[in-house]
């Protein structure tokens, strides 16, 4: 594991943004599993400015979410689909055709999860699976329970999760209580994964997420297993 800390969220940006964009320069049809939250956003802002300076094609590149919200669809505009169209998409030379998020509004949440896990696998995995880490340790909504769950299913969104969340939407009565997530194997397998984050009040969940035992209770813990993954930390 590399763990890199800098001392700005805009430092922070600009060298998840650099990997990321080496990964496109290295592999132009790179499978990229994308993330949402306030975390990426400015590496997402930072990718477009090298798009529109003509540094990086993402005509051949596929993305995979990690997540979605049951209930909320595309044209909603608190669903992490909404959110990447918005923040990265829209503004880059992305396929729209090819980027995918999990389908909140599926009838069958199940059939969608197990359709989800059999489309990254058809496309050979993930090449550079992007994260962000909730205070509880959760990546993507992969939430702290008894045991890991392997496959993309529908999680219960915990109490601290929703409230966190809360400030995207007008008030926490409006936030999803359930979501879909991609479960660890997807993550696990990816060939590389980038962590960041940013702030003193994710410092302690980085420590015991990477420095503590391995346990369900704290999702990101499993994250010590992977053989290729880099941490970016701002502390401010
Ligand atoms: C949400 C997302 C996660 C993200 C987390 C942290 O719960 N499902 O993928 O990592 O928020 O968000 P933030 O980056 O805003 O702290």
């Amino acid at each position: 594991m590399k763990f890199i800390t800098v001392d700005s969220y805009d430092k922070m940006s600009r060298q998840a943004a650099n990997i990321i964009s080496a990964q496109v320069i290295i592999k132009p049809d790179s499978v990229l599993g994308l993330a949402t939250g306030s975390t990426p956003i400015g590496a997402y802002k930072q990718l477009i400015k090298w798009y529109e300076k003509g540094d990086i094609d993402f005509s051949r590149v596929t993305s995979v979410n990690l997540d979605e919200y049951v209930g909320l669809d595309g044209h909603d505009e608190q669903s992490y689909r909404y959110f990447m169209n918005k923040n990265f998409f829209e503004h880059i030379n992305i396929d729209l055709d090819n980027t995918y998020v999990p389908n909140g509004c599926a009838v069958d949440l199940q059939g969608e999860g197990k359709a989800y896990d059999e489309h990254i696998r058809q496309l050979g995995g993930i090449d550079l699976q992007l994260l962000g880490i909730g205070h509880d340790g959760h990546i993507g909504f992969n939430e702290p329970d008894d045991y890991f769950i392997k496959s993309t299913h529908v999680v219960d969104l915990h109490e601290s999760t929703v409230k966190a969340n809360a400030r995207f939407f007008a008030s926490e009565d409006e936030v999803p209580k359930r979501a879909i997530t991609m479960g660890m194997v997807s993550i696990m397998q990816a060939k590389k994964i980038l962590l960041i984050a940013s702030g003193k009040e994710k410092r302690e969940i980085l420590e015991k997420s990477f420095y503590g035992p391995i346990t369900p209770r704290i999702p990101a813990s499993i994250l010590q297993l992977h053989h290729d993954i880099t941490v970016i930390y701002s502390e401010n």
